[in-house]
């Protein structure tokens, strides 16, 4: 509690609420402070204290890529949301600067600047976002004033959208008025498209669209796809729509999943050919920008899986996935792999040309980390499962388990990733490939994240806390039969700060 007071007052010091100026150096400062943490990420980005939830506003701009982010300056909880703000010259190594937007005390944005994202209007750097007021969702827009993109102009005649659609009906909760928020927004022929996320009146979540010719005045068009509640949820947030040229692919965030369809968009209408989710763990709410040589690159918010109070002790919540390069396989299938770029990281490097496992065995890996990436080829020959164990003690008190079986699943086990209370210890999976083929496999380990690419297309990415100081090591082994294990491949990675 007294570590995290003292965040608050290094960032009050300099807020903007209290009209003295802001300097990113407090950021420093803070982050300094939590950099003993053994649970902090080092290369995945995390707030430079108290509470981070989804990625907003992505843009590459003026040569410089930046990264907003829903943000609670006060503490590690979700309250009067900010728009936290970092920027990259290469998408790796990032550089904190001030809040960009901050809840105007008389605006629409009053009870936060929620989720949006960001376009360039001719020249015009602009962002469309949803400000909160008592149960209010309201569509809002800024521009911005320099081209740091530090300061933002908020239009005088926020909001944009004050109506909200009938047809069919906005769904009503205890707490709001309608379930509306988020923004994705597109240019096509001249012409401005959004979508806003929704829940619908006795219905499912929807990706609600809106046409304009200036940004400012917008015409309601309809859903662009609505799910059944059943499966895919009661609201939709952070709908967004990629263009892979002949097909297109939506995502949303249902409170529980990211869920993404493929298929064909066409003039407000959305059809479908597959579905899944675009990771099985702990990811939510993803936005996507688009680099300069044509390629997708999409972050998605890691929430915590340690309880309220956990978060609290450590003065910090949430950090952001890794950028993930999203494409489309020559079958129609969504592949994702960690940017390249990211291979800028890669230090110290522990390589085998082939491990081969019988029955039983455990092979400890000569390498003690809480901060790297593993890659390697795994054949299940006649085993049942493969198990690659991290941030393992030495003892086995602590460890997380990541097990790829012949039922073509992958699961992270977390029972005994932590022996803290506070820290979640359900296991989570996911179906890959069939077992007959070799799976690639790329993990990232960073303090308490572990990031699971399997075949460049499945993600699973899970929070975990081990406490002991020596649960950094890394074991192999096969269950019920042979499995071998090719071009196995750890590199310690570097800090991104
Ligand atoms: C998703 C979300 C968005 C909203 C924002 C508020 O995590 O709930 O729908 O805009 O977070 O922080």
């Amino acid at each position: 509690l007294i570590e995290n007071a003292l965040g608050f007052l290094a960032t009050d010091e300099r807020h903007p609420l209290t009209g003295r100026p802001k300097d990113v150096d407090t950021f420093g400062q803070l982050r300094e402070r939590l950099g003993d943490d053994p649970s902090r990420p080092s290369y995945h980005v995390t707030p430079p204290a108290n509470w981070l939830n989804d990625p907003n506003g992505l843009i590459h701009w003026n040569g410089r890529y930046h990264l907003f982010y829903q943000y609670n300056p006060a503490g590690p909880f979700h309250n009067t949301i900010h728009w936290g703000h970092a920027v990259s010259d290469d998408l790796v190594h990032w550089e904190d600067r001030p809040v960009a937007l901050t809840p105007s005390p008389d605006g629409p944005d009053r009870d936060g600047c929620w989720s949006g994202c960001a376009v360039d209007n001719d020249g015009v750097p602009t962002v469309l976002y949803t400000g909160g007021r008592d149960k209010r969702q309201l569509p809002c827009i800024a521009t911005a004033a320099d081209d740091d993109l530090t300061t933002w102009d908020k239009d005088a005649d926020n909001p944009i959208i004050e109506e909200l659609p009938t047809e069919p009906e906005v769904l009503r909760t205890e707490d709001w008025e309608g379930e509306f928020r988020d923004h994705c927004v597109w240019r096509e022929d001249g012409t401005w498209y959004q979508l806003i996320g929704a829940g619908i009146e006795g219905g499912g979540g929807a990706a609600l669209l809106y046409e304009s010719s200036d940004l400012r005045d917008w015409e309601y068009q309809g859903p662009i796809l609505a799910g059944d509640r059943d499966t895919a949820g009661t609201v939709w947030e952070c709908p967004e729509l990629l263009d892979f040229g002949d097909r297109q692919l939506l995502h949303i965030s249902n409170y529980e999943d990211v869920v993404y369809f493929l298929g064909t968009y066409d003039d407000g209408e959305f059809d479908v050919d597959r579905r899944d989710k675009l990771d099985h763990g702990d990811f939510y709410a993803p936005q996507s920008m688009w680099t300069d040589d044509g390629r997708i690159l999409t972050w998605g918010w890691l929430p915590e899986a340690r309880d309220v109070s956990g978060q609290w002790d450590a003065g910090w919540s949430g950090a952001m996935s890794l950028p993930r390069e999203l494409s489309l396989a020559d079958d129609g299938g969504l592949c994702q792999r960690p940017a390249p770029e990211l291979t800028e990281l890669r230090g110290e490097n522990t390589g085998y040309d082939v491990v081969r496992l019988d029955p039983g065995d455990t092979e400890q890996l000569p390498v003690e980390s809480r901060s790297f990436e593993l890659r390697a080829t795994v054949r299940l020959e006649d085993a049942e499962a493969v198990e690659l164990s991290v941030l393992e003690s030495p003892d086995g008190e602590e460890r997380t388990p990541i097990r790829y079986s012949y039922e073509s699943e992958i699961a992270v086990d977390r029972s005994a990733s932590s022996i803290d209370p506070q820290a979640t210890g359900d296991t989570q999976s996911m179906r890959v490939q069939p077992y007959d083929a070799p799976l690639s496999l790329r993990v990232f380990v960073d303090g308490s994240v572990v990031e699971v690419f399997a075949n460049e297309r499945h993600c699973l990415t899970s929070r975990v806390y081990p406490t002991r100081e020596d649960a950094t090591g890394i074991s192999l082994s096969a269950d019920g039969g042979r499995a071998t294990i090719a071009s196995l491949d750890i590199w310690e990675l570097d800090s991104v700060w």
